[in-house]
This record gives C-alpha cells, sequence and structure tokens, in this order.
C-alpha cells in the first residue's frame, strides 16, 4: 500500500532546534515568489502545450490503470508539495535539465546545467583573485581553489567578466535559504582581471541530498529511489556583448555523478583537482562564453 506520509510543517525548526531542508525549499518559494515572470506563449501554444499535456496522462492513466485510491494520494501530494514550498525544488530536480538542454542546443561555448532553487542575485563583488565568504567552520574543510579564464569562442579574453558563484556548505545548506547561516556565506560575484582570468578560492563541496524531510523527499523514499546529488558547484558567467552561462561543476569520481537525482551531470562539467605543496585541491577551468 503507498501512502505518502504527510511531512512537519516547513518552516519549524526540528524539535532540537536545528534547521530543517524542508525550511530551505519554503525560502527557495518565497524567493521566487517576489517576482513576476512573463513568456510571450501564444493562446495557440499555450493550447497545444496544455492538450499534449493532458494527453500524456491520459496515455499514463489508460496504461497503469491508475486507480481512485492512487488519484487520491497523488492530490493530497500535490497539496503537500505546494503547503511545503516545495514546487521550486520539485520542478528543478525533475524537469528543469530538459528545460536547460533544449534551450542550449544553439550555443557552443561552455556546457550549461540546471540553475537550481539557490540562486540569489547581486552577490557581494570580488575581485579576481579572491577568497569566498566563509565561517570558521566552514573553512575546517579541504581547502578548493579553481582558476582560469574567460574568453569568446575564439579565445579572447573577456576582461571584466563576473562569476557568480555559490555553493552548499559541508551540511548541504545554502546561504541565504537557511536562517542560522550568514549572509552570502559561500558566494560571491568574481570580476575577471585585464586578461580576462580569475583564482577563487573556497571550501570542496560535498555531495548535497535533497529534502528529505519534505513532500518530495517522502516521494523520493517512498518510489525507493535516493535524493543525492554529486558534490557540484553553481555558477553563471556573464560579460558584456556575451549569451550568460549558468552551469554547474563536479568532482571526478565523486560519488552520485551517475545517477544524479536532477540528472544535471555532464561530461564537459567534471573537474579532477589536484593537491597542491599545501594540500588544497586545485584545478584549471576556463569558460567560453558565446555571443549574446
Ligand atoms: C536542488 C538543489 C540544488 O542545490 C541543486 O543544485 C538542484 C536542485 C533542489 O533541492 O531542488
Ligand atoms: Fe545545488
Amino acid at each position: 500500500m503507498t501512502t505518502i506520509e504527510r511531512p512537519a510543517a516547513p518552516d519549524s525548526p526540528a524539535a532540537d532546534g536545528s534547521p530543517t531542508a524542508a525550511g530551505s525549499g519554503s525560502a527557495a518559494t518565497a524567493a521566487f515568489a517576489g517576482h513576476r515572470f512573463t513568456a510571450d506563449t501564444s493562446p495557440e501554444r499555450l493550447s497545444a502545450i496544455a492538450s499534449e499535456a493532458f494527453a500524456g496522462f491520459s496515455a499514463l492513466i489508460d496504461k497503469h490503470e491508475i486507480t481512485y485510491d492512487e488519484y487520491r494520494v497523488l492530490k493530497q501530494w500535490l497539496i503537500d508539495v505546494g503547503e511545503g514550498g516545495e514546487w521550486p525544488l520539485l520542478l528543478d530536480v525533475f524537469v528543469e535539465h530538459d528545460i536547460e538542454e533544449v534551450n542550449s542546443r544553439k550555443y557552443q561555448g561552455t556546457k550549461g546545467s540546471i540553475e537550481g532553487p539557490y540562486y540569489l542575485p547581486d552577490s557581494p563583488l570580488l575581485p579576481a583573485r579572491c577568497t569566498l565568504p566563509m565561517r570558521s567552520v566552514d573553512a575546517r574543510e579541504t581547502p578548493f581553489v579553481m582558476h582560469g579564464q574567460v574568453t569568446d569562442l575564439d579565445g579572447s579574453p573577456m576582461a571584466g567578466a563576473t562569476i557568480e558563484i555559490w555553493h552548499a556548505d559541508a551540511e548541504g545548506y545554502y546561504s541565504g535559504f537557511a536562517p542560522h547561516l550568514p549572509a552570502w556565506n559561500l558566494r560571491g560575484t568574481v570580476v575577471t582581471d585585464g586578461q580576462g582570468r580569475y583564482e577563487i578560492t573556497t571550501i570542496q563541496p560535498a555531495p548535497y541530498q535533497i529534502p528529505t524531510d519534505g513532500p518530495t523527499g517522502k516521494f523520493i523514499e517512498t518510489a525507493g529511489w535516493h535524493p543525492w546529488r554529486p558534490a557540484h558547484l553553481h555558477l553563471r558567467v556573464s560579460a558584456k556583448g556575451r549569451h550568460p552561462i549558468v552551469t554547474q561543476l563536479y568532482f571526478a569520481g565523486g560519488d552520485w555523478l551517475d545517477s544524479d537525482v536532477a540528472s544535471a551531470t555532464k561530461p564537459e562539467l567534471l573537474l579532477d583537482p589536484k593537491p597542491d605543496e599545501d594540500g588544497r585541491n586545485v584545478v584549471q577551468y576556463d569558460f567560453a562564453l558565446d555571443p549574446e
């Protein structure tokens, strides 16, 4: 029998007072809902897409002979997803990778990947050689240094390009979405130097588990799937007159690379850092940006 357990209220801290991952999900909803988006979709296009979506549901219901009990569990669970503020999380995990793939087909530069629910614009500006803001507890993790150059497709350097970077701490929390973290922890907007070069020091991220305490996590558990994403860095690289790229970088040999719950890895986005004499893991990665 399948019952998807009703999760605890999202913004209440866990009984021991620690932050909850579901709290991060509802913070992501609040951030997203603060802005109204528009798309220039014609009524005909909307109608075609919606009809095909419902036809897809019809075919599924018919093929699996979906029962009334299953239909009611689905309805209940969708209500939980909304009340738990997990629509951004659910959609970014299970849908965004296809949207990204389709929309990046015409570009030749650095590969993109999903943005996910935890991007924040306007992070603090940092010079080309910098260390991301972090707490002393973060600084105990293995130091990680990424350096390289931002160019156009012909290899001409892009001076003054910006590399927005954000990643989770060792516990999987993103600043701005978890109240116990200082603002802008492990985030920054790095400006490349006159040769388009940069060198960012941060800490090596750990694999990330999408919240297991909310409705998305309950569903994943009930279906017998796993909630893990491989360790990753998020980046948004922009330069004047160039198409900005939103991407993620992963670590060769790490766990969950072949079974990312968000299906967002690509072979071109694998880093293979090597330790230097100071024990810092160091890697070069260059970004090539398409024209606008
Ligand atoms: C989710 C979180 C991430 O950090 C990410 O990169 C993609 C998806 C999520 O929880 O939905
Ligand atoms: Fe992420």
